[in-house]
């Protein structure tokens, strides 16, 4: 008999705190839908009480996406549970994840607390939270660095007040696997009521050893693998979840343990996650990197074409990294190009549809053949525009070796207005882009700028990848097009639009923190 491991997702709340990535509520809806169809058993959307956007994209997801359960993180603090049991109110199973540090180093220097007092908060805040929704999950944050009969009484407490789930987080991905299955196994024998929860783990990478530590957790009894897509997150980021999840499915026959996820979605959810958040994907990376099926030497090769399993433990189909067949071209109807969508898992009717017939069909007369990694690509471009944001109406560049570059955009601002600027730079990308802060009259400085294409041949669709800081703030934006001009004032333009609605966020949130003194950082 196999046991079945929880496979609970975080690219939507640890992952989206990585550094530049700025995903808008239409992007993490698409998300939260794909990782559903990815078949995760928990989705955590996000951190309500951040701001107003991140409640109300908290809210949506709860509303609308249908399978998993859906989480919302809270500090332990009555307006923060409260805000997370609003915001996943509608779910159909709603969870609140509630969390406080258990290490002295926290408690000493963030938190400036006691140990008696994180015992009170925990008590409080779980009983709160309980009180407002059936399923809650605890996380003693930096568990791995605390006392572990210190943290064994604080989830003690946690228990007797009604979790259901207990976390125990690797938070600076500072532990070893063979030392957090000992942590583990000794909360076990300090709290023997541990047994009647789900226990969980949550482990960062900054050793690169978030994976081993989480299935080190799996082997001492945890049944809850916290995760992200491409193992985004804090800093090195999270374990990621297509690594534990092969690992455990691979070695199935040894190890005995299942989960509920469709991996042949695996592939597809990484490259939205990616192409979403601007953060590629190593080419080596485990599963889903481009050259994780690939094979160079010549005794390899060989290998593989007479017998696959001579050099290849997975099958790439596995994974969802079949040679798609599904190719439009300019012929192709609205009827053909609704099939092709719905073939990959988007949805589109009504004016979204016009608006991807009408964006395809610009593309298909330009390039041959339209794959279905081109469509992917240009419907995640479309889920990036929204209100609130500056759109790009057109530009020139003029670009020769004889004369410095010029650039001259117009744009239209979030309130409507038509404004337009130039520059001459070092090149034509500079000069585009600081002629869109001179029409915004932003300071907006270039952090990262990439581009890769899409897929391979000489007609391939560029995307582009900005990150950018305005007042300290920083952040991303991607934009598609057979142009690679064109991919990157597209990509500025929304990076710019993202790093404003930072800059408010954080206002906000100060605010709000100035207003409260009793809350700590966000996590
Ligand atoms: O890493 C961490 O400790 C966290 C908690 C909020 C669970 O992300
Ligand atoms: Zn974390």
């Amino acid at each position: 008999m196999s046991e079945r491991v929880i496979i609970f997702d975080t690219t939507l709340r640890d992952g989206e705190q990585s550094p530049g990535i700025s995903l808008n509520p239409g992007e993490k809806l698409e998300i939260a839908h794909q990782l559903a169809r990815l078949g995760v058993d928990v989705v955590e959307a996000g951190f309500p009480a951040a701001s107003p956007g991140d409640f109300e994209a908290v809210r949506t997801i709860a509303r609308e996406v249908h399978g998993p359960v859906i989480a919302g993180l809270a500090r332990a603090h009555a307006a923060d549970i409260e805000r997370a049991a609003e915001a996943v109110r509608e779910a159909d199973r709603p969870r609140i994840h509630t969390f406080i540090s258990t290490s002295d180093i926290h408690i000493e220097h963030q938190l400036q607390s006691t140990r008696e007092d994180v015992k009170g908060s925990a008590r409080a805040a779980v009983a709160h939270a309980r009180s407002l929704c059936e399923d809650v999950e605890f996380s003693p944050m930096d568990a791995t660095r605390a006392d572990v009969e210190f943290t064994a009484e604080v989830l003690q407490i946690a228990i007797d007040e009604g979790a259901t789930t207990i976390n125990i987080p690797d938070t600076v991905g500072y532990a070893m696997p063979d030392e957090y299955a000992r942590f583990l196994t000794r909360l076990y024998e300090l709290v023997p009521k541990l047994r009647d929860v789900v226990l969980s783990v949550h482990c960062h990478d900054d050793l690169g050893l978030a994976v081993a530590n989480s299935f080190s957790g799996v082997q001492a009894g945890a049944r809850q693998v916290e995760c992200a897509i491409n193992g985004i997150g804090e800093r090195a980021g999270n374990a990621s979840l297509e690594e534990i999840v092969m690992l455990l499915h691979t070695r199935a026959a040894d190890l005995g343990f299942t989960t509920g996820i469709n991996t042949r979605e695996i592939a597809r959810t990484s490259r939205m996650i990616s192409r979403l958040t601007g953060y590629p994907v190593q080419p080596n990376k485990a599963i889903v990197g481009r050259n994780a099926f690939a094979h160079e030497s010549g005794i390899h090769q060989d290998g593989v074409l007479k017998e696959r399993s001579t050099y290849e433990i997975m099958d790439a189909t596995t994974v969802g990294l079949d040679a798609n067949s599904l190719v439009l071209g300019k012929h192709s109807g609205r009827h053909a190009l609704r099939e092709a969508l719905q073939e990959l898992g988007f949805s589109v009717d009504g004016q979204a549809l016009n608006t991807a017939f009408k964006r395809f069909k610009e593309i298909a007369d330009k390039k041959k053949q339209v794959s279905a990694m081109d469509l992917e690509a240009l419907v995640t471009d479309e889920l990036r525009d929204e209100l609130r944001a500056y759109t790009l109406s057109w530009f020139d560049v003029e670009a020769s070796t004889r004369r410095p570059p010029h650039a001259t955009v117009e744009l239209v601002t979030p309130d409507g207005q038509t404004v337009r600027g130039d520059f001459t730079g070092d090149g034509p990308v500079d000069a585009i882009f600081r002629a869109i802060n001179a029409a915004t009259r932003r300071e907006a400085r270039l952090r990262e700028f990439r581009i890769d294409s899409v897929t391979g041949g000489q007609d391939a669709l560029g995307e582009a990848s900005v990150v950018l800081e305005v007042a300290g703030q920083s952040a991303g934006g991607q934009g598609v097009s057979t142009d690679i001009i064109e991919a990157a004032a597209q990509a500025y333009v929304r990076a710019l639009s993202n790093a404003e609605r930072r800059v408010v966020a954080a206002a906000e949130a100060a605010e709000a923190e100035a207003a409260d003194p009793q809350l700590t950082p966000a996590p």
